[in-house]
């Protein structure tokens, strides 16, 4: 088959906010794809889809059988749709969720709404749009100051929790005028940050949860999963060395629990072949969902979902099989690979 590989590639452009590319993936996360896919006898195309005219002009001069999504898009609200709306709309077949689960997803406090209306754990919130927004009362300190349209950390760092209203209006005009974009403000859940993977081949295969520790990292001055800790994550002079647990030491109801949540978020956004939940578990055991990663990263080496992949025994090729395999069983295109593994929550 002819695949083509839409992606987002990160630049170094010294004009840019440092955070600009974060939600890009390296060239070497790229390539490593791309050789992977390649592994499986297929032709790759690499497309960049963060310039408008590569992607319309790709697709206007070629075809292709199918396309492996890992794009960002442009810079718009609805970035993480933008590829795959121009697919359906040209009738190309495409890994991973939709257009619309992408767009719902990449709106925290929309997704947010579903998962209330799900009774899906989720920390309570309110969306600012201005700066002289009253707070509501209801709301407990400290709370916590996102963008709403973001990934990565970004606009994320220990200047975001806030442990008063002047704190919070400080936060809250600076990142207004920093993103510009709707300003999401959350009551911030101490305890466990833990994360889930989930792939649909077939069934639904909800992996070992994945724990993420930052006890070790006070002296940098943050301690969760700023941009800065994902930036830099591993740097020890900086000190920003979290510790990974996984499976995550939490018991099996517990564990059990936490499961149940993620995969009630993945389908309650319609995810489709992979996703990754964040949650912070309360310390009286409350799985509360941050927000659902249609487009986990998928570096073999740094991100979470390979992580957790290895961890369950599941190498990067086969992780990305996986992938590809469920959307080809989507689009009833059949499958090239022997048959699946055993389905079902993992214990
Ligand atoms: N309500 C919250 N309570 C505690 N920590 C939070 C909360 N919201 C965000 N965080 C911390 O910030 C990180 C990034 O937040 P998240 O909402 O997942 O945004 P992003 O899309 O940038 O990953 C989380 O992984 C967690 O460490
Ligand atoms: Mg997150």
């Amino acid at each position: 088959m002819k695949i083509a590989l839409c992606c987002s590639v990160k630049k170094s452009e010294p004009e840019k906010p440092p955070d600009y590319y974060s939600e890009f993936d390296s060239e070497e996360t790229v390539r490593r794809l791309s050789l992977t896919i390649q592994s499986f006898g297929h032709e790759v195309v690499i497309v960049e889809t963060n310039r408008r005219a590569n992607l319309i002009n790709f697709f206007q001069n070629n075809s292709v059988d199918f396309v492996f999504n890992i794009a960002e898009g442009s810079d718009s609200r609805f970035r993480e749709s933008e590829v795959p709306a121009l697919l359906d709309f040209l009738g190309i077949p495409y890994t991973g969720s939709n257009s619309f689960t992408l767009a719902l997803a990449l709106n925290k406090a929309m997704a947010k709404r579903i998962f209330k209306y799900e009774n899906i754990p989720t920390p309570n919130f309110q969306v600012f749009d201005a700066a002289n927004t009253p707070l509501n009362p209801r709301l407990k300190f400290p709370l916590i100051v996102k963008p709403n349209y973001e990934g990565s950390g970004k606009g994320i760092s220990a200047l975001s929790v806030v442990n008063n209203q002047n704190e919070l209006y400080r936060q809250v005009s600076q990142t207004l005028y920093a993103y510009q974009q709707e300003v999401l403000v959350e009551e911030f859940i101490e305890g466990r940050e833990l994360t889930v993977g989930i792939l649909a081949n077939g069934n639904i295969t909800v992996l070992p949860i994945l724990e993420i520790d930052f006890s070790e990292c006070k002296e940098s001055g943050e301690f969760f999963y700023s941009w800065r800790m994902k930036e830099f994550q591993g740097n020890r002079e900086m000190g920003l060395i979290p510790s990974f647990y996984c499976p995550a030491r939490i018991s099996e109801e517990v564990s059990a629990r936490v499961k149940e949540t993620a995969l009630k978020a993945h389908k309650a956004l319609g995810c489709l072949d992979i996703s990754r939940t964040d949650i912070r578990l309360s310390n009286d055991n409350i799985p509360y969902v941050l927000e659902v990663n249609p487009l986990p990263g998928l570096n073999p080496e740094e991100s979470n979902f390979p992580m957790i992949a290895k961890a369950y025994k599941i190498e990067y090729r086969n992780l990305i099989k996986t992938i590809l395999e469920s959307a080809l069983e989507r689009y009833e295109m059949g499958s090239f690979y022997p048959q699946k593994t055993t389905e079902g929550i993992h214990k």
